[in-house]
């Protein structure tokens, strides 16, 4: 059972982390609605006696009102509120939140609604952690790729290779992309190995679907306002999704991943399994089945036949940083290839 305490200390937490990710703006917000939310609005009162677990990494509140907040600001319905808003220059605190608590009390059914869908994003610049996974896997076996993946959101990273990256002085992927990727890199470079995609297909328990008009305005209501480069990469990555649709299976990862990876070698190719800051939501049960079915496919695998696992995730291993983990079979070697931002704005490249 929460109480008002814990509730605004998960904004407060939430605003200590927005902070630190480098979104002062979205901090501001969080710390403006945990110290002054109260429950003399509908909104105010549900949130105030939220049922669930209101932390970062259950429902996650916080970041459920400032996006639902930020939806209303980027579809056109809270005009005052959009003149304090990035990329207008940071507001004062007393006038941002008199226009909060104007929105908050004009658009209750609005917000409410929005309060009971999970906060989602898909995050393109996790691309980057994944195009130095596929080339160091093609330094290695030089062999094209099927890429599999799990917790996929709107599918936006499967068209990976469509978008331009520049990894530590490194180029890959499609030059001229809209979707332009260069982490601030340390470390040595990934291998210039060329990556080959022959097919790729997601999986996720509830994806956005770029199509749909409601789904394209949660993918950027949960960008973090005050980053203009992630909203405006989310944008391109959404437009190169539209005209290139990705595959996606509505289902539970460990199911789709027993179903749709063959134990059985797949000569020719190497197939990668990969998920980004998703396979923490799985459930336990879940996680095990992937890790179980990954080593029997690993099991059969051979050097014509490779198979890759790799995962951009919070690691606790690695201090609860974001680390790229591969294991690649045969030989079933696992290792850390770096270290980055959650949302891949910087990589350390071991
Ligand atoms: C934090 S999001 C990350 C999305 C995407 N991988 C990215 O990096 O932008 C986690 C995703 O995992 C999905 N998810 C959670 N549980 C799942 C499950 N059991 N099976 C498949 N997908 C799941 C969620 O719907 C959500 O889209």
């Amino acid at each position: 059972m929460n109480t008002e305490t814990s509730i605004r200390d998960a904004f407060a937490n939430q605003a200590h982390w927005a902070q630190k990710l480098g979104s002062p703006f979205t901090a501001l917000v969080c710390r403006l609605l945990g110290e002054r939310l109260d429950a003399t609005t509908d909104v105010g009162s549900k949130v105030m006696c939220w049922m669930g677990d209101p932390t970062a990494l259950a429902d996650n509140l916080p970041l459920r009102l400032a996006g639902s907040i930020n939806g209303l600001v980027l579809n056109g319905s809270a005009p005052t509120l959009a003149t304090l808003y990035p990329p207008n220059p940071m507001p004062d605190p007393e006038v941002l939140w008199l226009a909060l608590d104007e929105t908050i009390r004009s658009h209750g059914p609005a917000l409410l609604r929005r309060l009971d869908k999970a906060p989602q994003t898909n995050e393109v610049g996790r691309s980057a952690a994944l195009m130095t996974g596929l080339m160091t896997i093609a330094s290695v076996f030089e062999l094209p790729f099927e890429l599999f993946e799990t917790g996929c959101s709107a599918g936006l990273n499967l068209n990976l290779d469509r978008f331009c990256y520049e990894l530590g002085g490194v180029a890959a992927g499609t030059p001229g992309s809209a979707v332009q990727i260069a982490p601030v890199w340390s470390g040595p470079p990934p291998p210039a190995a060329t990556v080959k995609i022959l097919s790729t297909r997601g999986v996720d328990i509830s994806p956005l679907r770029v199509a749909d008009p409601v789904d394209r305005e949660l993918l950027t209501a949960y960008v973090w306002p005050d980053m203009a480069a992630r909203l405006q990469r989310v944008r391109a990555a959404i437009a190169i999704a539209l005209d290139h649709p990705p595959q996606i299976d509505i289902e539970d990862a460990a199911d789709w991943v027993e179903k749709r990876l063959s134990v059985a070698p797949k000569a020719g190719v190497t197939r990668v399994l990969y998920s980004t800051v998703a396979f923490q939501y799985f459930p336990a049960a879940s996680q095990a089945r992937i890790r179980g079915h990954a080593a029997k496919i690993g099991a059969k695998a051979h050097h014509e036949a490779p198979f890759a696992w790799l995962r951009y995730e919070v690691d606790p291993a690695q201090g609860n940083k974001t680390s790229l983990r591969l294991t690649l079979w045969p030989d079933g070697s696992e290792r850390v290839l770096g270290v980055g931002h959650p949302h891949g704005l910087t990589f350390h490249h071991f």
